[in-house]
């Protein structure tokens, strides 16, 4: 018989085995193929909050998360931009970094509907953070959007009677992925060693993050010609909406681009933070072409200027107040392009969807873990207050508005820095409260700020 040669099927050798009273364990029916092994990689989620899959139909927000493994080179896009002169070429930096953000990204053709859907991108590669899904300000289903600060009656513009929040998402470009994958490099856990070896964000990263609002142009009259999205947002933030019957209640409704931040990593700045950052307002009176281009720089800045102590905010604005003490910024003078802005702490750059008394530097310089030190001054433990209009800030307020060397952490010696990415903390913070919450305390979290560990606003802040 032929089944029955020198050398048995397997099926044969299986059966003599068993014959003679031995299990080999090829013979196990449930055990995988020992070859090839299939390895199958869990995922981050994509995002927190959506309509039931019965209630819709359409498109969903794909986190992108396939970060490199390997650096990835310098773009020669990149390189272009940093030759520029931001100082000198403010424009023509703020300009280029827009059009490397817009590459890929915008032009879809069904519409802006489906612009910087990530994966369509056939220019570039871009990364979201994950952990952002989590918790109740976390990603929303139909463009991956993380409920933000409050916009305040009158902080967009004097015409605005009813407040309201902001939705935004960020994403960071290939050197920024591979940066994001060093912290996550898989879905188990986060990984603090390359951060704690010292280790940031390679030259070049760029990263972008859009803003968004339920208000419209009867609000916010800049607000014309808008780029508009679905969104799933808190029905509370909705103008016009019966009170939601819970507060967390959410519904699908439309918000408008109101703002784009971006953050260019650039090492000649690593004595006072090494990045540079820049925002746009979306004026629609520009009534450009394509509407993504209405985008008007509001400024950049790559210092806080530490020695600039006395206190002016603008909250409600009616004109942009332009401070020539504070050096380390650059607004845009245009006042037919630019809406008046409430800007930052005394003229600092922040976008309007940013608080009038902080600044891009002074809160993303908290970027730590764990986050001893909340982002502002106000809402540390214990709080310091803005001081009063004309009146010198004290010490204390002033640590958040240092030049902080870059890899330092803000409360240094006892946290690691995150590099200003203020994302890579919320990602480590929700990954320990979610941790925490399905396994029975594992990290008795709920009792941290009681000690000195983390939360986003623990103990007091420690002496420098
Ligand atoms: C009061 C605090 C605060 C201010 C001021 C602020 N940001 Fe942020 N920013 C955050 C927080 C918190 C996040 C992370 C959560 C998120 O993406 O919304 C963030 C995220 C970002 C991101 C995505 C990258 C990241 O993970 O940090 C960019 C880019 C960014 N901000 C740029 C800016 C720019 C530019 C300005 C000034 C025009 C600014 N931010 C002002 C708090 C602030």
């Amino acid at each position: 018989m032929a089944g029955l040669s020198a050398t048995p099927t397997r099926a044969e050798g299986n059966a003599q085995s068993l014959q003679q009273g031995m299990v080999p364990k090829s013979a196990v029916p449930f055990m995988l193929p020992a070859e090839p092994t299939p390895k199958y990689q869990l995922k981050f989620p994509d995002f927190g909050y959506m309509p039931p899959p019965t209630d819709y139909t359409g498109r969903v927000f794909v986190l992108s998360q396939d970060f490199p493994k390997t650096k990835p080179a310098i773009e020669p896009a990149v390189e272009k931009i940093l030759k520029i002169d931001y100082r000198k070429d403010w424009r023509a930096y703020l300009d280029a970094v827009k059009q490397y953000v817009f590459q890929g990204n915008i032009d879809a053709e069904n519409g802006v509907e489906d612009d910087f859907f990530l994966e369509d991108n056939t220019v570039r590669r871009w990364f979201h953070v994950p952990w952002q899904h989590w918790g109740p300000n976390g990603r929303e289903g139909y463009h991956g959007l993380t409920k933000e600060g409050p916009l305040p009656v009158g902080s967009l513009a004097p015409e605005q009677t009813v407040k309201s929040s902001a939705y935004a998402v960020g994403f960071y470009n290939a050197m920024g992925g591979w940066t994001i994958g060093q912290l996550w490099p898989s879905a188990q856990a986060p990984d603090m060693s390359y951060f704690q070896k010292g280790g940031g964000f390679p030259d070049g990263t760029v990263v972008a993050k859009l803003l968004f609002t339920t208000l419209d142009e009867s609000q916010v009259p800049y607000l014309t010609n808008p780029v508009s999205w679905n969104a799933y947002v808190y029905q509370a933030d909705v103008p016009g909406m019966p009170a939601p019957p819970t507060p967390g209640q959410r519904v699908t409704a439309k918000v408008h681009l109101l703002q784009m931040d971006i953050m260019v990593r650039d090492s000649r700045l690593d004595k006072q933070g090494g990045w540079v950052f820049g925002t746009y307002v979306y004026n629609g009176r520009m009534g450009k072409a394509n509407p993504w281009e209405n985008l008007v720089p509001v400024g950049l800045m790559w210092g806080n200027n530490p020695e600039v102590t006395v206190s002016h905010t603008n909250p409600t604005p009616t004109a942009t107040r332009i401070n020539p003490a504070i050096t380390e910024t650059i607004i845009n003078p245009d006042t037919r392009e630019l809406p008046p802005m409430h800007l930052g702490w005394n003229s600092r750059l922040n976008g309007p969807a940013d608080n009038s008394a902080s600044s891009c530097m002074s809160c993303h310089s908290t970027a730590q873990y764990p986050a001893i030190s909340a982002i502002m001054p106000q809402f540390n433990n214990p709080a310091f207050p803005t001081p009063p209009d004309g009146q010198d800030a004290g010490p204390e307020f002033m640590l958040w508005f240092r030049n902080i060397p870059w890899g330092q952490a803000f409360n240094k010696g006892h946290a690691v820095s995150l590099d200003f990415s203020l994302q890579m903390q919320g990602s480590i913070i929700n990954w320990i409260a979610y941790t925490d919450s399905v396994q029975q305390g594992r990290f008795s979290a709920e009792y941290w700020s009681k000690g000195n560990r983390v939360s986003r606003n623990p103990g007091p802040a420690p002496a420098q």
